[in-house]
C-alpha cells in the first residue's frame, strides 16, 4: 500500500521554472499574472501566502482565508516597521469601501510613521476567520513586492519580478488578532470574492490586462493572481493546465457575498448515489442557509449531518462489499478501515464523486486520511451537525493540487486526471 502511494506522489507535476533571480523588468517579455509562495502551517493546517512587503521589504506570512473582504496585518507599535506605509485617510474613496458607516481616527499626539494611530485615519475593524472576533484598526497601505512568469520561446520560464505594488490592508493594533492562527502567521490574506479590498480585486486592479481569479497550487504551494497561463509539465503533457481543466459554476449566496459556492447536485460513491434532500444542496436566497461551498480553512470536508450519515451507509456498505475490515473510528472521523484490508488505488477505494450540473469532480485518495502510522485510513469526511448554515463545506485535504477560482467567468477550475487517480 504504502509504495503504490509513494509512485502516486512522483507522478504530481513538476513545475518547470528555472528559479533565476534578474533585476529590471524594463526589457522582459509581458506577463499576464503574478504569483506567490505559499506555505502550511504543521499544527493548524492553515496555507499561508508570503508576501515581501514595505520598505526595507520584509517577508510576512498571511493565514489564506477565502470569505475575507480585506486581508489584516498585525502591525502594532514595533511589529511593523517600514518607510512606505501610509495611513488611508477616512475621506478617501478606500475607506468608504472598506467601513460603513466611515469613522475617522482620532488620537492625540500621534507621530506619523509610528503605525498604530494616526489622526483622521480610516478606522476599520479587522475580523480574525478562526476566532470569528473582530478587532479595531486603521487602514494602511504599504507597498507589495510582485513577481511573475515570463515566457522565453515556447520552454523557457523564468520567475522574475514584477515591481512593488500599493496594497490596502486592516492594521490590527492588539495581537488578539493573531490568536489562532498558528505559529509565524502575522495575519490574513484576505480571498473575499466581492469586495473591492481583497487580495483578488486589488491585484486583478492593479494590472490592466489581468481578470478577477486566483489560483492555487496546493502541491508545488504557490498561488495566482489574474488568471493563466500555468504552465506545468503533467504525465506527457506540457503547457498551460487551463487547457486540461473541467468546470464548474461559481455561486453566489446573497447573504454571504464574500465565499465561494459550487453548484453541487449530488454525491455519487463508487456510482451509488447518496439519497440526500436536494433542498440541503440549494441556497436559499432569503436566509444563505444550504449548498456547497469551499473553504480552506477546513481541515477535511464538512457534511450536515443527514447527508453525513447517508455518505457513511454507501460508503461502509461498498467496503463489506469489498471485505475491507472497518475498525474503531478515530475522531473526528465516523467511519474507519484496516489499511491492510483495503484494495490498491487501482481499483479507487476513496472514489467519491461531487456531481455538478454538467461536470463531475472525482476524488479518490483524497477522500481517505491515513491515521495511526498509516495502519487505519479513514473516510476524510466530519459531521457538520443538523442546522449548519452551509451543507456541505469542501475543505483543504479534498481540494487536490490544482484550482482555478474565476469570479469574471463565475466557474470553478479543476483537474480531473483521466486516470481517476486522483
Ligand atoms: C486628547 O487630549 C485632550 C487633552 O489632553 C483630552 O481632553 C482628550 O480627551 C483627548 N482625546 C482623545 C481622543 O484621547
Ligand atoms: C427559505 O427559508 C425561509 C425561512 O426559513 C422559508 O420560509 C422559505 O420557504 C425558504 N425558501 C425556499 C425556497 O425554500
Ligand atoms: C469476500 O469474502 C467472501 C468470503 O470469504 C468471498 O466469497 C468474496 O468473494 C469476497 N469478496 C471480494 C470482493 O473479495
Amino acid at each position: 500500500m504504502a509504495s503504490s502511494f509513494a509512485s502516486y506522489i512522483i507522478q504530481f507535476p513538476l513545475l518547470l521554472f528555472l528559479l533565476v533571480s534578474f533585476s529590471g523588468a524594463a526589457d522582459l517579455p509581458s506577463f499576464s499574472n503574478i504569483v506567490f509562495d505559499l506555505d502550511r502551517d504543521p499544527l493548524t493546517l492553515q496555507y499561508r501566502i508570503k508576501i515581501n512587503r514595505g520598505t526595507p521589504l520584509a517577508a510576512v506570512k498571511l493565514v489564506l482565508d477565502f470569505s475575507g473582504k480585506l486581508s489584516g496585518l498585525y502591525c502594532n507599535k514595533g511589529a511593523y516597521t517600514s518607510s512606505s506605509y501610509q495611513p488611508i485617510n477616512c475621506r478617501s474613496p478606500q475607506c468608504s469601501l472598506a467601513s460603513k458607516p466611515v469613522t475617522c481616527v482620532s488620537c492625540n499626539g500621534t507621530k506619523t510613521k509610528n503605525t498604530w494611530c494616526h489622526q483622521n485615519a480610516c478606522s476599520i475593524s479587522t475580523s480574525n476567520p478562526i476566532t470569528r472576533l473582530s478587532d479595531k484598526g486603521e487602514l494602511i497601505s504599504d507597498v507589495v513586492y510582485t513577481e511573475s512568469i515570463y515566457a522565453f520561446g515556447n520552454e523557457r520560464y523564468i520567475r522574475g519580478p514584477i515591481d512593488l505594488r500599493p496594497i490596502s490592508f486592516g492594521c490590527a493594533t492588539t495581537s488578539n488578532f493573531l490568536k489562532g492562527l498558528g505559529e509565524s502567521a502575522k495575519g490574513v490574506a484576505g480571498l473575499g470574492r466581492s469586495s473591492r479590498l481583497s487580495l483578488v480585486s486589488q491585484f486583478s486592479a492593479a494590472f490592466p490586462r489581468f481578470r478577477h481569479i486566483f489560483a492555487l497550487d496546493l502541491s508545488g504551494l504557490l498561488i495566482y493572481f489574474g488568471g493563466g497561463p500555468y504552465i506545468y509539465s503533467y504525465g506527457t503533457f506540457f503547457g498551460d493546465l487551463s487547457k486540461l481543466f473541467h468546470y464548474a459554476p461559481l455561486l453566489t449566496n446573497p447573504k454571504s457575498i464574500e465565499e465561494y459556492f459550487i453548484d453541487v447536485k449530488s454525491i455519487k460513491i463508487h456510482g451509488k448515489t447518496v439519497p440526500i434532500d436536494k433542498k440541503l444542496l440549494s441556497i436559499n436566497k432569503t436566509t444563505g442557509v444550504g449548498g456547497t461551498k469551499v473553504d480552506i480553512l477546513k481541515a477535511y470536508t464538512i457534511l450536515e449531518t443527514s447527508i453525513y450519515k447517508a455518505f457513511i451507509r454507501v460508503h461502509t456498505k461498498w467496503a463489506k462489499g469489498m471485505n475491507v475490515s472497518r475498525v474503531t473510528p478515530v475522531a473526528p472521523f465516523g467511519a474507519c478501515y484496516k489499511s491492510s484490508t483495503i484494495p490498491p488505488w487501482t481499483s479507487k477505494p476513496g472514489s467519491v464523486a461531487f456531481i455538478f450540473p454538467k461536470s463531475e469532480w472525482r476524488i479518490v485518495w483524497r477522500a481517505l486520511v491515513s491515521v495511526k502510522n498509516d495502519a487505519v485510513r479513514c473516510l476524510g469526511f466530519v459531521n457538520g451537525g443538523s442546522k449548519p448554515m452551509t451543507s456541505i463545506v469542501i475543505g483543504a485535504h479534498q481540494l487536490g493540487w490544482f484550482m482555478e477560482f474565476d469570479t469574471s467567468k463565475s466557474r470553478w477550475g479543476f483537474l480531473q486526471p483521466e486516470s481517476g487517480q486522483q
